[in-house]
């Protein structure tokens, strides 16, 4: 698990060969990637924007489904450098920029059609997160949508500390746990765990950010879990986690 004083940047910069992956590996790869993609459909000839884009599996999956460009953003270099390795190997045309998406200024107005941010908003707090909200609602075109995701904010605080994904709450509450950091980790059905974190925000904190990022549309929500496929196909990796809440997936229209 990471240490508080290790910064965002460090951790995937040391994790990124964790991350590389072509195929469904990780927890979230089963239980919160493919709502994503469903809920940024139909992409075929669209402008997306990845946030955060990690080693580019959800940029590749979405450039696949047929976007024009993709455009795929992340602090980390060398979660960026296993993405360019990854199109060197196999083009596929995405543009990666290693950039913190809260201070990113070059990006013109009504310039996408999507914009992506998985898992992103668990590594800043509520006030850059509505930042990015702002920015975001700026570079989407008329009849855009934003789709991001997060971990459910309950989880911290209903799971104990076991494989197959936790965060460590300690001795914080649900409420006077906002903006503080979890550490946490999440595993890949390989066996191996992997570093995450989650600076924690209460259920209401997203729809306060999104109203005052200026987003005038109720957000389409799923709360994901594991799913009967899911225990189907791998009882011993996703039975711990049955019933319980993983993640919180948005999808919102400009
Ligand atoms: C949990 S990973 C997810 C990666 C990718 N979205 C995926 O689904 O595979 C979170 C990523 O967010 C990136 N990140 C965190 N804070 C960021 C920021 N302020 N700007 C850009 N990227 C950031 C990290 O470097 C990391 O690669």
């Amino acid at each position: 698990m990471a240490d508080a004083a290790d910064s965002t940047e460090s951790i995937y910069d040391s994790a990124s060969p964790q991350w590389a992956r072509n195929e469904k590996l990780l927890l979230s790869d089963f239980t919160a990637r493919p709502f994503v993609l469903q809920k940024l459909e139909p992409l075929a000839g669209l402008r997306v924007l990845d946030l955060g884009c990690g080693e580019g599996f959800v940029a590749r999956q979405i450039k696949t489904a047929g976007a024009a460009t993709v455009l795929a953003i992340d602090l980390s270099a060398g979660m960026i450098e296993q993405a360019r390795a990854e199109e060197e190997r196999t083009p596929l045309g995405i543009e990666y920029r290693q950039a913190n998406a809260a201070e990113l200024n070059d990006l013109p107005a009504a310039s996408f059609d999507r914009v992506a941010a998985v898992f992103l908003f668990n590594y800043v707090d509520s006030t850059i997160m509505t930042e990015v909200m702002r920015r975001v609602r700026r570079w989407l075109a008329p009849g855009g949508r934003f789709v991001f995701t997060v971990p459910h904010p309950s989880l911290p605080f209903i799971r104990e500390e076991a494989p197959p994904f936790f965060f460590k709450a300690g001795d914080l509450g649900y409420f006077s746990g906002t903006d503080q950091t979890l550490e946490g980790l999440i595993w890949r059905r390989d066996g191996v765990s992997v570093p995450v974190r989650c600076v924690h925000k209460p259920f209401e904190v997203y729809f306060q950010a999104l109203r005052a990022a200026g987003w005038q549309n109720m957000p389409d929500l799923m709360e994901l879990a594991v799913r009967p496929e899911h225990i189907e196909l791998d009882p011993d990796f996703f039975g711990p986690l049955r019933d319980q809440p993983l993640h919180l997936l948005f999808s919102v229209e400009g």
